[in-house]
């Protein structure tokens, strides 16, 4: 890419200056990485956006040689030089311009730096707080330039594929009302109306169904979202979605787009061409056999359901959690009999983290069955046991009893521990698989209240008149029109195929437990928009930030956003949130009670 704006400080970005311009004449502009002292010559490092360049001082060119003894780290200059070959033998393969190096003759301090809390250079030592506190210094480093422009490249691939499929990018309000996406809302006080809040949208989702109503078609939005939820890597309270909606389609469609769209993003960034269309799998099989609704499908170890070789054991315990319909599930270790004592400890202690209140092994050496459970069977059993366990010589099975929700919570987990401790995963691998078939409805465990897997506006799925009859007498039984994206075990996007019949919406806010007032209140702007004349409509949204991160190998999606939240919610470097003040507080109309915490 040539230079073109602001010529009278750079010819060229430093990247560029290669064996080809050796002879020529340039002028370079950027920051004082690194500088070292030799025998009278002075080099430094000159760092840009977009690389590294070696410039080289001599005694001889007195004015440019005074400054080059004056800049220390990240003093940003500008220098004008030849270009010419390094002496042979101190070339720098690594370095894309590491043939050459600026022999200067002119430079000028254009401001000078502080001395540093961190180098742009020495991530390891650095702490995440600083980083983010000097996000400013840590963007220099090249890893983190690399990183915000593949997110540009997402944004950019994404923008091209929706543009060319006929998509119409809409921005919808920032200032609105509950979104109900499962997390508690961000609110903002309004001034002109004391005691009324605005909240910020968890999705735009009620907005893209109201522009399907509008006939818009085809909408996409690159869009901030809002949940004040607990954090994980994974997750920030702000971050970014791109937000998809169509009309007269049906789950077919919007999977087959959703797959086009994440091949354009791979081609862009990756230069890689993804094979389609991505593996189906139905939620069931997934919390059967992975524990979690996303599934890591890099690798196996998948769970096994062996309750009922396990109504033979003697035990108490075991019968007792069987009879309050528990289950007990585990995973096959091939080899892994080997695990010491302290590893079986170990990994009882992770699974209990999740509720399991004990993590039962059984191993096969020299053909004997062994474990601690083994004298609660007959001598008769164990060939069955070791049948339902797939027990070779030496293998071990890691088994959970307990709820069926305890059960897939802890194996889910430690299978993922496991592949992660064998190094089973191959970290260059993309594993995409879609969960399906998604339940329409959860029971709230304390209060079995119906709660929404997905949220209220999802279809169910009618496949046949019995399942109409189900929305009647026993709705936790019906499956939605519900579709995840999954990626290397963490989803990367999900959707539905939406009611678009008002009276179907009206019943599906009933047996929420949200009453007919309720629902009026939230959402009878949707309800109103319903009522006329709205087409088969259904979208998706992918989290952006997630896929950046797997894109970039990140363990985080803080590492790719360029000013994320910490942990507590803060953004340490502006210092929010904040105090306000108390003339902000009347205008407000607002008391803060005292600090609770
Ligand atoms: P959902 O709630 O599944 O669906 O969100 C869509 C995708 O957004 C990402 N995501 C997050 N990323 C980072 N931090 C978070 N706190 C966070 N929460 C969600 C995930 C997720 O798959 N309106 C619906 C979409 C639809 O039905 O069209 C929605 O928001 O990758």
């Amino acid at each position: 890419m040539p230079v073109e704006f602001g010529q009278s400080f750079r010819t060229n970005y430093l990247s560029e200056v290669e064996d080809k311009l050796i002879g020529q004449n340039v002028t370079v502009s950027g920051w004082v990485r690194k500088r070292r002292d030799h025998g009278g010559l002075v080099f430094i490092d000159l760092a840009d956006f977009s690389g590294r360049l070696q410039l080289v001082f001599s005694p001889e060119d007195a004015n440019a040689f005074a400054i080059a003894e004056k800049v220390r780290s990240e003093f940003v200059i500008k220098v004008v030089g030849k270009v010419r070959k390094r002496p042979e033998g101190t070339e720098n393969k690594d370095l894309k311009t590491g043939l050459v190096e600026v022999c200067v003759e002119s430079a000028e301090i254009l401001s000078v730096a502080e001395s540093l809390p961190f180098s742009p250079d020495d991530l390891n030592e650095t702490k995440e707080e600083t980083r983010l506190k000097h996000r400013y210094l840590d963007l220099r480093r090249p890893e983190m330039q690399a990183t915000l422009r593949r997110r540009h490249s997402v944004y950019k691939a994404t923008r091209r594929y929706l543009d060319e499929k006929g998509f119409c990018e809409v921005e919808t309000p920032i200032l609105s009302k509950p979104t109900p996406e499962g997390a508690r809302d961000f609110l903002v006080p309004s001034r002109m109306q004391h005691g009324s809040f605005y909240a910020l949208p968890q999705s735009p989702q009620l907005y893209k169904q109201v522009l399907m109503c509008s006939c818009l078609d085809k909408y996409y939005q690159i869009v901030k979202c809002f949940r004040d939820e607990d954090f994980r890597a994974n997750r920030q309270p702000e971050f970014t979605q791109i937000d998809i909606e169509m009309s007269f389609i049906d789950e077919k469609d919007i999977q087959d787009m959703a797959e086009g769209l994440i091949q354009e993003i791979w081609k862009e960034v990756e230069n890689e061409k993804l094979n389609l269309p991505f593996p189906r799998m139905s939620y069931d099989h997934a919390m059967l056999r992975y524990g979690v609704d996303a599934p890591d499908t890099r690798f196996d170890l998948l769970i096994s359901d062996v309750t009922e070789v396990f109504k033979t054991i003697k035990s108490d315990m075991i019968n007792e959690t069987l009879g309050l319909g528990g289950v007990v599930r585990g995973i096959l270790i091939p080899d892994g009999a080997s695990f010491s004592r302290s590893t079986l400890d170990e990994l009882t202690s992770f699974v209990s983290n999740y509720g399991a209140k004990g993590l039962a092994w059984f191993k096969l050496e020299s053909s004997q069955l062994k474990g601690p459970l083994v004298k609660f069977f007959d001598q008769e059993n164990h060939a069955e046991l070791i049948k339902s366990f797939s027990l070779n010589e030496g293998d071990l099975f890691l088994a959970v009893a307990s709820s069926v929700s305890v059960v897939c919570a802890s194996l889910g987990a430690l299978r993922v521990h496991l592949g992660k401790k064998l190094e089973l995963i191959d970290p260059d691998k993309r594993s995409f698989v879609w969960v399906e078939d998604f339940p329409l409805f959860e029971l709230e465990p304390s209060s079995s209240k119906l709660l929404s897997v997905h949220h209220p506006f999802t279809s169910p799925k009618f496949i046949d008149e019995s399942d109409k009859q189900k929305l009647k007498d026993d709705p936790s039984k019906l499956k939605a029109k519900a579709y995840d994206l999954v990626l290397n075990g963490q989803e990367i996007g999900g959707g539905s195929i939406r009611i678009f019949d008002q009276s179907l919406q009206k019943e599906i806010f009933t047996l929420l437990g949200i009453s007919e007032e309720e629902a009026k209140l939230k959402f009878g702007f949707l309800l109103d928009a319903l009522s006329y004349g709205a087409p088969p409509h259904g979208g998706l949204a992918f989290g952006l930030d997630r896929i950046v991160m797997i894109l970039s190998g990140a363990e985080s999606i803080r590492d790719v956003i360029a000013f994320p939240k910490t942990q507590k919610g803060t953004d340490i470097m502006v210092g929010a949130p904040g105090n306000a003040n108390l003339d902000q507080l009347m205008e407000l109309g607002i008391k803060v009670l005292a600090d609770k915490s």
